[in-house]
């Protein structure tokens, strides 16, 4: 895919996906950043500008249907096609089934689960009649564990990061073979997300002894990942999932 040099990035704003979006410029990517958060958007559109590249910013909540396929619209008559698709905006939920609310269920699915599909249905046809293009999702450790001890977040949340997986396995069927679709699982990475919810002393010390390679990610151990499936040629890598967590085998 050597050609391919545009993306749109969820979540873009901060955090991983901000990371993922630098990292993708320095590969040569222009990019649109789709996030709440003006004020950090527009600095990381900044920071991608500093690297030579293309920036747009789009002030919108993922879990907007209608605006997914307006902003998808925008974006390949700036950009003139979409190569890859990051979807990253997420949002943690830490009330357990006790004590959560009907509609505290339906926002976390409607921000980590149905933003996915918001997107996958605007960019897919623009993708298709280009000749291919790739996306990934960022899942998460949780959907495959209901949560290590020191998670912040709990079953709302492992259920819609889950639905990802699902969702990835059954596209890249459908998709295929112009156009690749994976996603990455993350285990706990240094961002905003954690810190605004209380991770314990005790909950921090268990997840560094709990990792194999003795430290939580950062951003870049995720880019790193996203890179790879955005880019790598040849590609046979379709419906998977990828675990970047350092090997978290028993917290
Ligand atoms: N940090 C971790 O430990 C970790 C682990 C596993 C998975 N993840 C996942 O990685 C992704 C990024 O998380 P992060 O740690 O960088 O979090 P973060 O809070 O630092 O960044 C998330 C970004 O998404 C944006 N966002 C959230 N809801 C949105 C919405 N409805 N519409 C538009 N933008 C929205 C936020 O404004 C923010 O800029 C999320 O999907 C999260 O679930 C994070």
């Amino acid at each position: 895919m050597s050609q391919a040099r545009t993306a749109i990035v969820t979540g873009g704003a901060r955090g991983i996906g901000r990371g993922c979006a630098l990292a993708l410029a320095r590969q040569g990517f222009d990019i649109a950043l789709v996030d709440l958060l003006a004020e950090d958007m527009q600095r990381t559109r900044g920071e991608i500008e500093a690297l030579g590249r293309r920036a747009l910013c789009f002030e919108a909540d993922t879990s907007d249907f209608a605006r997914a396929a307006a902003i998808a619209g925008e974006v390949q008559a700036a950009f003139g096609r979409i190569d890859f698709l990051l979807n990253n905006a997420g949002r943690s939920q830490p009330k357990g089934i006790l004590e959560i609310a009907e509609e505290e269920f339906d926002r976390t699915i409607a921000i980590n689960l149905k933003s996915c599909f918001n997107y996958i249905h605007a960019v897919a046809p623009v993708m298709m009649a280009q000749g291919g293009g790739r996306i990934a999702s960022i899942s998460s450790l949780n959907a495959l564990s209901g949560g290590v001890t020191a998670a912040v977040s709990r079953f709302a949340y492992a259920t819609a990061k889950a639905g990802i997986l699902g969702m990835t396995r059954a596209l890249a069927k459908e998709l295929g073979p112009n156009i690749i679709i994976n996603a990455i699982c993350p285990g706990l990475i240094e961002t905003e997300l954690p810190k605004n919810h209380v991770i314990t002393e005790r909950g921090a010390q268990l997840a560094r002894e709990g990792i194999a390679l003795g430290r939580v990610g950062k951003v870049d151990d995720v880019a790193q990942m996203v890179v790879f499936l955005a880019t790598s040629e040849p590609c046979f890598i379709t419906g998977q999932h990828f675990v970047v967590d350092g090997f978290q085998y028993h917290v």
